[in-house]
């Protein structure tokens, strides 16, 4: 991933609009996309939602979207969580998943910079109380809610309205990303009791005076991340494909103790769904991340840079076409 030496050139265009206008209008891509993404509408997603519960995993959907930059797009994306938390509390889940179980199979990801966070006036203020309203649905629906983490300049604000909101939802997760400098200090902070932490490496191209650049050195920052999770009192969620980070994983639980329903392992739609059938079958909790909605181009631009088999894919597509 980060030795990918086409990552920052990737990572650029996923910010450019002419690249975004081009890519979003030619046929090709959608077909390609979809591979990532599990579909444009709602009705798509929770199809998709549905074959995955059947297969024993459970899920986390994202409604796409990010850099909202009015407040009345923010509305908008809390409306349409708040149908997809009503379409989701409507599925029939497999008898296999107790509905008694802490764990919640279902859950909701959210950015908070869809939630109206970079809005220029009041922001902060403006993405909690969206962030609330959705949470407040939520828990009347026995659903989870997770905030992804974003580019380093939003760290701090998500992690104050994930502090706040923590105080009256306390089983709401948050985003540690370990090749940020600063997340194992995060980690130490957000370990405790009943707090759930998804650990990812991070997508977003970062400068060196924040983040770590080399795979080594994220792969290492990550190790030690997670084992404050796995030691500390909360319920950690270990979001990576690597299979030196899970079989680390694994290793850890065994070390610490934890039982299987302390924690659990999680993947993004589409990326190696072999490997996550196989650690649904061993009897881990394996959480898969969907992504939906028409606004799918930062994602899958992040999901192109991250791997040069995932761009030569999506190039070897556009030439047979
Ligand atoms: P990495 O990309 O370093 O790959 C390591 C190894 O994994 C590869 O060498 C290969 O062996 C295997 N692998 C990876 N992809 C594969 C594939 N397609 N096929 C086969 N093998 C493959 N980021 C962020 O910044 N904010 C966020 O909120 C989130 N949220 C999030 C949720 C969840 C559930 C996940 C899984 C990930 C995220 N991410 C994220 C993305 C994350 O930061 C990271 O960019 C990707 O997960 C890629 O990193 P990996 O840990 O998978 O390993």
């Amino acid at each position: 991933r980060l030795s990918n030496p086409l990552r920052p050139a990737i990572l650029a265009a996923a910010r450019s609009s002419k690249l975004k206008a081009a890519l979003t209008k030619a046929p090709v891509t959608r077909r390609i996309v979809t591979r990532f993404i599990a579909g444009e509408t709602r009705p798509e997603v929770l199809k998709v939602v549905a074959a995955l519960l059947e297969s024993g995993r459970v899920i986390s959907i994202d409604f796409l979207g990010e850099d909202t930059t009015d407040r009345a797009q923010a509305e908008a994306t809390v409306g349409e969580y708040l149908a997809l938390l009503d379409d989701l509390a409507g599925l029939r889940l497999p008898a296999s998943m107790n509905p008694n179980n802490e764990i919640a199979p279902l859950e909701v990801s959210m950015k908070l910079s869809a939630l109206g966070q970079a809005l220029p006036v009041d922001g902060d203020k403006i993405a909690t109380q969206n962030a609330r309203t959705v949470c407040e649905h939520a828990q009347r629906l026995g659903i989870w809610v997770t905030i992804d983490a974003e580019d380093h300049t939003t760290t701090d604000s998500t992690l104050r309205i994930v502090r706040e909101l923590r105080t009256e939802f306390p089983w709401l997760g948050a985003v540690l990303q370990s090749y940020l400098r600063r997340t194992e200090a995060d980690c130490r902070e957000l370990a405790g009791p009943g707090s759930r932490i998804r650990l990812c490496k991070g997508a977003y191209r970062e400068p060196e005076s924040v983040a770590y650049q080399s795979r080594s050195e994220v792969d290492a920052s990550y190790r030690r991340c997670l084992e404050i999770l796995m030691l500390g009192a909360g319920y950690p969620m270990v979001a990576s494909h690597d299979p030196e980070i899970i079989a680390a994983a694994g290793d850890m639980t065994r070390r610490t103790d934890r039982g299987r329903d302390t924690f659990e392992q999680q993947m993004l739609f589409g990326i190696r769904d072999v490997e996550q059938l196989r650690l649904a079958a061993e009897g881990y909790t394996m959480r898969v991340y969907v992504p939906y909605g028409a606004q799918w181009y930062g994602y899958f631009m992040r999901r192109l840079a991250e791997r040069p088999s995932n761009l030569r894919f999506f190039l070897r597509s556009i030439a047979t076409v």
